[in-house]
């Protein structure tokens, strides 16, 4: 599919040669008044003798968040077609949030599917969030449609707007967008053909293509390596059980000295890839379970943005550990009741094959650790107890205190929403096992997100701020689209891995 061509313009909205022009739309201050006109929209109201929010509010637009309202313009500006999409309430200063242009951009990209070419002043409240928005709403993922269903993305968007940064801001918002678009793609690729061999192979084109270092681990390296979580999970498919690693070294800080990479930040990145999650021998009922299709959304994300990195030449050193299994049924599959002999040594009771996250994801977390990294942030799809805790759009946040804190409120700050929870002590002892170090899981299903959390710390070192992220409703949509988030993977958590990762790269 050829992405949305998105270019800086400047000039006047209200003479750009263009199929369509977007403004963004408020909501009266006083409730039920005609909605106003949000920046950036002037030359195109003086066009329209200044009544174009009365003209809209004719339509019975309303400026609230996704409303998109089209009205052909007959020649009182350039483009024959306006397009007013609603941002929503903006916040107590009047301005709306990045968020809200995102999403409004997104909106606006989905109703210009069809379009050859469109001017957007939504740029002027926040070129970054207007460029990731439309590229995001412009989204779809087609590579399976035989005869090219449905309308085609707008080809092209120019955003006004802007101030001396306006390049590099565009050119990193497109890369940010752009990784977003990969992960979805990943999560969307069918689990017939997204197997872990095929998976990693992929994960290496995309790596390769941007410097950033790649080893796979096969079957028998995992096996020569102890990777007894990988594997157990692995063994019930024909198509064997990978792990990926990522090496980006990090990028030059600005103005720093040819000293080598030694004082950069590291970080390590952990992803869960299960391609596809029956549950194996304690198998999942059948409504839905195509859902699990998207059970590597975490190693989908940690992959893309490890990728992005590179492109903008970070000045952090990221690993990702990436472990990739299909967990299926059959007579080599493992069994309740097996126990298995972890990386690092440690013993874990199976007494359900459906907690297989938590279990390559052990493995994962243990060689992860053994780079001494700075921080460890993992994500997967572990618990559909997250979604029974917190919905589809709130990802669980968990992990050390204070790291935990700070990467949730990067996940509210992109706008992709988390929230921290705690990680009970008592519930540790309600892993234990009758045979091994430790079971999967508890014979209870009380706080089951904040039971997988108590597991993988168990295989976090002491002292390592650490955060897990539980994307299992947030990084997969099955509604209708809304904003910025079609049907299918969302992407997320990449923005808000990335979000911490530039935090990190500036305040360490
Ligand atoms: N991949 C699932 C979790 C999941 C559920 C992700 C729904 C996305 C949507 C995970 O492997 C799983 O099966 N977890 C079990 C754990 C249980 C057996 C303790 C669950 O949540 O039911
Ligand atoms: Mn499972
Ligand atoms: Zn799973």
């Amino acid at each position: 599919m050829v992405p949305t061509e998105l270019h800086l313009a400047s000039g006047s909205p209200a003479t750009a040669e263009a199929d369509a022009v977007v403004v963004g739309l408020l909501p009266a201050t006083d409730g039920d008044g005609p909605p106003r006109l949000a920046t950036g929209a002037d030359e195109l109201d003086a066009a329209f003798e200044g009544g174009l929010a009365a003209l809209l509010a004719v339509t019975g637009a309303t400026g609230k968040a996704d409303e998109v309202v089209k009205v052909a313009t007959r020649g009182a500006v350039t483009a024959p077609l306006l397009v007013a999409v609603g941002l929503g309430k903006p916040g107590t200063d009047g301005i709306p949030r990045a968020d809200q242009v995102r999403r409004a951009s997104g909106a606006a990209a989905r109703a210009l599917a069809g379009t050859a070419h469109a001017v957007s002043t939504l740029g002027r409240i926040d070129l970054a969030a207007a460029a990731e928005g439309t590229l995001l709403g412009a989204y779809t993922f087609t590579s399976y449609r035989s005869n090219g269903h449905g309308r085609k993305p707008v080809a092209r968007v120019d955003l006004l707007g802007g101030d001396a940064d306006a390049e590099a801001t565009l050119r990193t918002a497109a890369a940010v967008g752009n990784a977003v678009r990969t992960a979805r793609d990943l999560v969307n690729t069918p689990p017939n053909d997204l197997f872990p061999e095929s998976f990693a192979a992929r994960a290496r084109e995309l790596a390769e293509a941007a410097g950033v270092e790649v080893e796979v681990l096969d079957e028998a390296a995992l096996a020569a390596g102890g990777f007894g979580g990988v594997l157990g999970v692995g063994q019930g498919s024909s198509r064997k059980p990978r792990l990926l690693r990522l090496t980006w070294a990090g990028g030059a800080r600005a103005g720093a000295q040819a000293d080598g990479h030694a004082a950069l930040p590291k970080v390590a990145l952990v992803g869960k890839g299960i391609t596809f999650d029956t549950g194996g021998i304690s198998i999942k009922p059948a409504a839905n379970m195509d859902h699990m299709t998207s059970d590597m959304g975490g190693a989908a994300a940690v992959i893309a943005t490890t990728v992005l990195a590179a492109r903008l030449g970070l000045p952090v050193a990221i690993t990702a550990t990436v472990p990739m299994a299909e967990n299926m049924p059959s007579d080599t599959a493992y069994r309740p009741g097996d126990v298995l002999r972890m990386y690092g040594g440690r013993t874990v009771e199976v007494l359900n094959t459906d907690a297989e996250g938590r279990l390559i994801l052990a493995d994962a977390i243990v060689r992860a650790a053994e780079d001494s990294p700075d921080y460890l942030i993992e994500t997967s799809t572990l618990t559909g107890a997250q979604q029974v805790a917190l919905g589809m759009r709130t990802m669980g946040v968990m992990g050390t205190d204070d790291f935990r804190d700070r990467v949730a409120a990067h996940a509210r700050a992109t706008g992709e929403d988390g929230w921290a929870m705690p990680l009970p002590e008592h519930m540790r002892s309600e892993l234990d096992s009758r045979v091994a170090d430790l079971a999967n899981v508890t014979g209870a299903r009380w706080g089951g997100m904040l039971v997988a959390g108590t597991f993988l710390r168990e295989f976090v070192p002491d002292g390592l701020p650490w955060a897990h992220l539980d994307i299992a409703g947030p990084s997969f949509h099955s509604g209708g689209p809304y904003g910025y988030t079609a049907k299918g993977g969302t992407g997320v958590p990449v923005r808000t891995l990335w979000s911490v990762l530039t935090d990190i790269a500036e305040n360490g």
